[in-house]
């Protein structure tokens, strides 16, 4: 019988991030962790850590400072806690992190999981392990599928990690050198998580990957499948209504995929599709082989397969050498495509990056108006969006209870959180809401069939 202990992981970063925990979970279970949501109690906690920007990896260092703190009170009472660092600044920066927080007991990057167990053994015998293998078949292979009942539906959305790592080398990113070399997950494998999941009530599934749309594999019939095949056949697993992927590479839009979207109702019409700039000048300085034109063209027929999807991006503002006129470019295709959401940065120069140590770095202040404006415009995109649905009856995947007693929140297929008033019992299904207002965050709205009547006055 093994020792019972409590694990709790803090999780950064990207959504793979968040798949990754409940799997190091799942890993962490037959040698006797069970999780738990009390950091101060906990055996073992583990923070799964995003080296994306500079501000992502500096939160990993000031976590680790408040943990010493604890770790002092805990060993000073008899009940040693064990503390390690996973996921992305582990990869990145290995044993500079043991190094610099003498807290940390163990330093472990996203391709090893499945070897946690082994791995704590060894810092329980007083090994500091820092272990940043790039093994990433080994991974698929041997973190399967969620075994704990907490890991295989968290509720009835789920992620589905299909693929990792990234071949693309954009010259501001550290994820090729984080998350190693693209590798897609067996399709068996991942045909049997999703009914895994579908059978556990699950009604979405978003398919996860750093270059979701890069996915490659073999199918059951022997020929090549990209992600267009993929979803075709995750479509017609029963009770999974809704299939979404993210994040998906301008250059990796291939026609399957695109066809998909045209025939797939469950292929929810929504898509990421980052572009960063457009500015064709930095877009080559990006690394990003593709111009804002041929960006625009593809939109364009993606639009004509699917005319009511909705398009989010990625922006990064102050890349080096960035002119206002580029800058005004971005703008303009900003203009141009017209977005429901988006995400948008100020450039953060990575150290080992080709671009960290470019000439025509932006000053910090310059970054920021651009940020500023951007953000503004795009905050106004969303809005008009959100405004333009006021009126429709829309399917919402009913998901959990709302913030109110009585209310329940769920998802429009455009990704807007949407509230009501109803029944918790409705929580995995897709009902029809007519959305009757809006706020900041979230439209609210009524089930259909069941507004109130307006008509009283008439006669
Ligand atoms: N694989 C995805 C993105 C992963 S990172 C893709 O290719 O689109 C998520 C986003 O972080 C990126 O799209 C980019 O906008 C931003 N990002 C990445 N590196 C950055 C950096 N050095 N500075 C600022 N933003 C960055
Ligand atoms: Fe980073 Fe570019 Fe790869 Fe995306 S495609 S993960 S931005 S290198
Ligand atoms: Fe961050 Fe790594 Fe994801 S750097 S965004 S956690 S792939």
């Amino acid at each position: 019988m093994s020792v019972k202990r409590t694990v709790y992981i803090k999780t950064y970063g990207c959504q793979m991030n968040v798949y990754d925990s409940d799997r190091m979970t799942d890993a962490l279970a037959p040698a006797g962790y069970v999780p738990t949501d009390t950091l101060e109690t906990a055996d073992l906690v583990l923070l799964n850590t995003c080296h994306i920007r500079e501000k992502a990896a500096e939160k990993v260092y000031s976590e680790l400072g408040r943990l010493r703190v604890l770790k002092e009170a805990r060993a000073e009472a008899g009940r040693p806690m064990q503390v390690g660092v996973a996921g992305c600044v582990a990869q990145a920066e290995g044993a500079e992190i043991a190094a610099r927080a003498p807290v940390v007991d163990l330093v472990v990057g996203p391709q090893t999981y499945h070897r946690l167990p082994d791995y704590l053994d060894r810092a329980r015998r007083g090994e500091r392990v820092v272990e940043t293998e790039f093994a990433p078949e080994e991974k698929f292979e041997q973190l399967p599928a969620p075994t704990t009942e907490r890991t295989i539906a968290r509720g009835v959305t789920a992620f589905l990690t299909i693929q990792e790592g990234c071949d693309k080398f954009c010259s501001f990113c550290v994820v090729p050198y984080t998350r190693g070399s693209e590798i897609s997950r067996p399709v068996a494998q991942i045909i049997a998580e999703a009914e895994r999941l579908a059978g556990a009530g699950v009604r979405e599934v978003t398919l996860l990957g750093q270059n979701v749309n890069a996915f490659h594999g073999e199918g059951p019939d022997g020929r090549a499948w990209g992600l267009g095949r993929l979803v075709s056949r995750l479509a017609e697993i029963p009770g999974l209504d809704r299939l979404r992927y993210t994040t998906s590479h301008p250059r990796d839009m291939d026609d399957d995929l695109i066809a998909a979207h045209r025939d797939l109702p469950q292929l929810m019409p929504y898509l990421h599709l980052p572009v960063q700039s457009g500015s064709d000048r930095i877009l080559a300085a990006m690394n990003r082989r593709h111009t804002a034109e041929d960006y625009v063209r593809l939109i364009e027929r993606i639009r004509a397969a699917r005319p009511d999807i909705a398009l989010s991006s990625d922006f990064i503002v102050g890349f080096p050498g960035e002119t206002d006129a580029d800058f005004e470019a971005t703008l303009r295709l900003v203009e141009t495509i017209g977005y429901v959401a988006a995400f948008s940065f100020k450039y953060s120069a990575r150290a080992g990056t080709p671009a960290a140590d470019r000439e025509g770095q932006i000053a910090e202040a310059v970054k920021a108006e651009r940020l500023e404006r951007l953000q503004g415009i795009l905050a106004e995109q969303t809005r008009a969006f959100n405004a333009r649905t006021v009126g429709l009856t829309i399917p919402v995947l009913i998901e959990k209870s709302g913030r109110r007693p009585g209310q329940v929140a769920g998802r429009s297929p455009w990704l807007q959180a949407v509230h009501l008033d109803a029944d918790t019992k409705l929580i995995g299904e897709i009902v029809d809401v007519t959305i009757t207002g809006l706020a900041t965050m979230s439209l609210s709205g009524v089930r259909a069939g069941t507004e109130p009547n307006r008509s009283g006055l008439a006669s």
